[in-house]
């Protein structure tokens, strides 16, 4: 997830670009770059790192001449290739005639890339992205809009993009969408296109927001909207409402609400290039040297807070679809005590962040040990993935609320795809099996959005429970995990002592705790320990507890015995703990709301945490 923004009009265009970008970094930081046609000459300006950076660099650079000015800038979250100079947007072709700034993944990249070379195009950056401008190159017959549009029909992936040429008088941008956002900014005398709302709003609240297809070449006397075949359409623009800060959050309060509900799109986009036709999981070019993995002996995974939660949901799939035996270990506890890490043996870091000390240090002591590194991360360019022989990135965007949300349930999935691609090379699973995972994971998105409608139940059942001090989660098997989970959500960020238990645990002492006094909200989705599940929810029930239980879809006994039931949708074993996560996510949400926390940044925490 990028920020790209345009503007075509009579101010000093490199300021309205880097103001734009400073309101859409919440969208990507780790690099950025502007590109200005000053009277058909091209001034292009990058630089690593915030936007600071680049207009430190840019008042260093050539002054824009011309009255009408015209450019297009980008602030980057790298998917493909580390965060660098050279491989910050604007890309450029052979010539430097064609500049493109992109948001998205370009899926077919590489194929595109090997024929564009053999056509004698030369690449300089590990980009997804710069086969654009390359394509646009070779289609180009004197009219932009055109080659563009020929350029898209090659592509497979999601994009929003702007384009720029030096041909001509230089005063056209050529903007198009299919997937992420695409809005463009109708001033008096002046035109703006952006990949969200905030970049715009300082100037104008007209805008026409993009449907998936549409071009828009916007000019200095206008904008033209096209559909998907070329045909001009007349589209009216809407009146934005929102200030600034609503438009970063989207009209959410918080960015954990906003990253909440982005999971649909952040799954899609983690499952994007990683799954073809039916049932082939194509995991394996991102592992380094996959038969290092394929004929492993044990796997170890290191991880610390949400990542080591889902760390063991990870132990789970992989010990039962592609039978290799894992061990998880805290990060902070591994680095201690001297692991047996044998030949053979690998070990995997999770980290959002990929910048906690702990893991970094946990997996630098593995390394030492002889021991092959895998990363399952979400900042491309990090430190966990720089140190590793394989990375498998999560593509949940940039995660701005402290409390992990999309990146968890990114990392359950990115797991999920590691577990089936070791089962495809180890062949422990029947291939009807692996397709069978592979139907009931693309389903994942559309399930979700079904939960996310629950928001507003479970906000009126945080009214029932936000004023009290103490609350149990209980869970068996794959769904203890995500006990632990709900119990740090909550405990994170409204402050409330919450503790989790495999629940089969109860009888051994957490029962003495149980009272009218201590909440207990228990997973108990219809699978193979149900029933076990069930007989912990009698144990509470019969000591006067009060349960609020997760659980599947037309289960009505359940109903009889909780005082309280979330329905999650009837999905394959592996696929409920994704789903089980969501509403406890709200669950959190709400009582922190309704204790008046502030929910992004609670007290006492930071997103990462860069010391041991
Ligand atoms: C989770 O909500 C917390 N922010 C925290 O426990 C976090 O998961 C932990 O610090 C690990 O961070 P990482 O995934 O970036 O390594």
């Amino acid at each position: 997830m990028c920020g790209i923004v345009g503007y075509i009009g009579s101010r000093e265009v490199s300021s309205v670009l880097v103001d734009g970008l400073k309101r859409l970094e919440y969208r990507g930081y780790d690099s950025c770059g502007i590109a200005i046609m000053d009277e058909g000459k091209p001034n292009v300006v990058r630089s690593v790192g915030r936007i600071d950076a680049l207009e430190e660099k840019i008042k260093a650079a050539q002054p824009t001449n011309g009255s009408v000015k015209c450019g297009i800038g980008h602030t980057r979250w790298a998917t493909h290739g580390r965060p660098s100079e050279t491989n910050s947007h604007p890309h450029r072709d052979c010539t430097g005639r064609f500049y493109v700034a992109h948001n998205g993944i370009i899926e077919n990249y590489l194929c595109l890339k090997h024929r564009l070379s053999a056509e004698g195009h030369r690449f300089q950056t590990e980009t997804d992205t710069e086969v654009l401008p390359h394509l646009i190159e070779s289609y180009y017959n004197g009219n932009l809009e055109e080659a563009v549009h020929r350029a898209l029909q090659d592509v497979e992936g999601v994009y929003g993009i702007v384009v720029v040429s030096t041909e001509g008088d230089g005063r056209k941008i050529v903007a198009a969408r299919n997937g992420p956002p695409i809005v463009v900014g109708m001033g008096s005398g002046e035109y703006f296109v952006a990949s969200d709302v905030p970049a715009l709003l300082p100037y104008t609240r007209n805008v026409v927001f993009l449907r998936d297809g549409e071009v828009a070449v916007v000019g200095s006397q206008g904008v033209e909207i096209r559909d998907s075949s070329g045909v001009c359409m007349c589209r009216e623009p809407e009146t934005i409402t929102w200030t600034a800060d609503m438009a970063e959050k989207e009209g959410y309060s918080h960015f954990m609400l906003k990253e909440i509900h982005e999971q649909p799109r952040a799954i899609r986009d983690t499952l994007l290039g990683r799954l073809a036709g039916e049932g082939a999981i194509t995991l394996s070019s991102e592992l380094g040297n996959p038969a290092i993995l394929a004929d492993m002996a044990r796997l170890h995974i290191v991880a610390m807070g949400t990542s080591l939660h889902a760390a063991y949901i990870g132990k789970f799939l992989i010990e039962t679809l592609a039978r290799v035996p894992v061990e998880v270990d805290n990060a902070s506890e591994f680095r201690y005590r001297d692991a047996i890490v044998g030949p053979k043996a690998v070990v995997a870091g999770i980290s959002q962040s990929g910048e906690t000390a702990d893991t970094l240090a946990a997996m630098k002591e593995a390394r030492d040990k002889g021991a092959y590194l895998l990363s399952v991360c979400n900042v491309v360019g990090s430190q966990a993935a720089r140190q590793s022989d394989a990375v498998i990135y999560t593509h949940a965007g940039p995660e701005i609320g402290v409390a992990s949300t999309k990146a968890f349930t990114t990392q359950l999935v990115a797991l999920y795809l590691l577990a089936l691609q070791l089962a495809q090379l180890r062949c422990t699973l029947p291939q009807p099996e692996i397709e069978r995972h592979v139907r009931e994971l693309r389903d994942v998105p559309d399930q979700i959005n079904k939960l996310l409608d629950q928001s507003q139940a479970i906000s009126s059942l945080a009214e029932k429970f936000w004023r009290y001090r103490n609350f149990l989660y209980l869970g068996r098997g794959i769904h203890h995990p995500i006990a632990m989970e709900g119990a740090l959500k909550l405990k994170e960020i409204s402050y409330i002592h919450a503790e989790a238990y495999a629940a089969g645990e109860m009888k051994h002492g957490p029962i003495a705790l149980i009272d009218q006094e201590m909440p207990v909200v228990v997973l108990a989705p219809q699978d193979a320990v149900y029933r076990k599940t069930m007989g912990n929810i009698e144990e509470v029930k019969v000591r006067d507890g009060i349960v609020i239980a997760i659980a599947t879809e037309g289960d009505h006994e359940i109903a009889r015995l909780a005082d309280y039931t979330v329905y999650i949708p009837d999905a394959h074993p592996f696929i409920n703990p994704i789903l089980s996560t969501i509403p406890l996510q709200l669950f959190a949400y709400h009582v922190a709301v309704l204790r008046r926390c502030d929910v992004d940044k609670p007290r006492n925490l930071a997103k990462s945490v860069t010391v041991e």
